[in-house]
């Protein structure tokens, strides 16, 4: 290990660049103002705050940026309670790592506390290492390359998400339901659940237990149940999770229905079972009578001989009657 000053300095001499260093940059910006501290210095730091927070987990990420890239890179991290955080970026490129400027952020705020910077090959390392003990550490973290171009690479620390329903729930008036809150990424400390008046969450009243019963049968879901559903039950559910980094919320929407809405289609149902019922009806009769007038025609047709043959009948008899009358006279 060596400690060779101003890694970025324009008059630093070119180091042999397989020998791996660890330099600790204090103040990028100021750092021909005030020698930078010894690596022996931020590795004494490390261990002071490993040695203090031992009992913490350590949770270790990395992002690889190169030179030419213009995808955002970044990575999620869902953090539940207070770690040990070690963040590598490395950055491949085919320049002088020597005029590569690195620096660390926290939500775009420079980060003046010790990071390392490691350069081996044409590859450069920056680790930055912390605690993350509440709600105000969250948030993401970012390394910079700049060379002709920024590369950044960004770590977003979040508090796990919770799943309620993205749909919303359907019910009648008079009914119950069952919104089910859950948190797949950890064990909330508390769960609440919260409705809304207008625009202001208004915590659900426990103890009206006619109306909602919270329950939940492991520790990283939570149930609650509305009772005797009206209309003014309608509207939005929230379920917040406590964390000890934070707090997260989802929401569940609720739609009251009164039993003449279902009727409504019950209804137009049977108007329509009628009308066609009333068709069907009106066609069974055309058919019938269809049906029907054929035999009225054969039987006029019928009717029509026989008048015919009446007629002829009685044309048949007229010149007989003259007949007998002129035999007659
Ligand atoms: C590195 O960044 C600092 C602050 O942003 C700037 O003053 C300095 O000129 C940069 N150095 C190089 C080599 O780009
Ligand atoms: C770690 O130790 C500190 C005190 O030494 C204690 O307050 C904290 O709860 C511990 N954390 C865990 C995760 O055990
Ligand atoms: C980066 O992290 C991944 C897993 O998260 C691991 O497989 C990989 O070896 C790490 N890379 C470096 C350079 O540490
Ligand atoms: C990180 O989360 C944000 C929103 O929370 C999402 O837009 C983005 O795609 C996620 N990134 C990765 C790498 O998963
Ligand atoms: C420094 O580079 C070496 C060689 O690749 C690597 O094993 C080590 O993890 C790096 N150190 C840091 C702090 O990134
Ligand atoms: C909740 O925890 C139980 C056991 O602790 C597990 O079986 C279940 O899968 C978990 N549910 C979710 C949504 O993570
Ligand atoms: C959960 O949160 C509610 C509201 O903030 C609070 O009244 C209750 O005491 C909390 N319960 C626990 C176990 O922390
Ligand atoms: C909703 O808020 C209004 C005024 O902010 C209040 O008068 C009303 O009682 C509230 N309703 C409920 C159900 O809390
Ligand atoms: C519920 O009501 C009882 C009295 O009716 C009261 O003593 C108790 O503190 C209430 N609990 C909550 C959680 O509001």
């Amino acid at each position: 290990m060596c400690a060779l000053p101003g890694l970025r300095g324009p008059g630093a001499p070119p180091q042999p660049l397989l020998l791996l260093c660890l330099l600790a940059v204090v103040r990028p910006s100021s750092a021909d103002d005030h020698p930078p501290a010894s690596p022996f210095t931020s590795l004494h730091a490390r261990e002071e705050m490993l040695a203090r927070y031992s009992n913490l987990s350590l949770e270790s990420h990395n992002l690889s940026l190169t030179e030419y890239s213009n995808v955002a890179v970044e990575k999620n991290i869902t953090l539940q309670r207070p770690s040990n955080v070690e963040l590598t970026c490395q950055f491949t490129t085919s320049g002088d790592l020597n005029s590569v400027n690195v620096t660390w952020r926290k939500d775009d705020e420079l980060i003046e506390d010790n990071y390392l910077i490691n350069a081996t090959g044409n590859i450069l390392y920056t680790q930055y290492m912390f605690t993350i003990i509440d709600s105000k550490q969250m948030g993401s973290y970012s390394c910079f390359f700049q060379e002709e171009k920024e590369q950044r690479g960004t770590f977003n620390f979040k508090v796990p998400e919770l799943h309620g329903k993205n749909k919303p729930v359907i019910t009648y008036v008079g009914d119950s339901t069952v919104f089910i809150c859950k948190c797949q990424e950890g064990v909330p400390l508390n769960w609440t659940w919260y409705s809304m008046n207008g625009s202001v969450q208004v915590p659900l009243d426990v103890n009206m237990s006619d109306k909602y019963v919270i329950s939940g049968t492991n520790a990283n879901e939570t149930r609650l149940k509305i009772m005797h559903l009206s209309e003014e039950d309608q509207g939005t559910y929230w379920c917040h999770a406590i964390f000890q980094l934070g707090k997260s919320e989802d929401h569940i929407e609720l739609v009251v229905l009164t039993y003449l809405v279902p009727l409504k289609p019950f209804l137009a149902i049977v108007a329509e079972v009628v009308l066609l019922v009333a068709i069907i009806l009106l066609c069974e009769m055309y058919t019938q009578k269809k049906k029907n007038r054929p035999d009225d025609g054969k039987e006029f047709e019928q009717i029509e001989q026989l008048k015919s043959d009446d007629s002829n009948g009685i044309e048949n008899n007229v010149p007989r009657y003259r007949k007998n009358e002129s035999v007659g006279q």
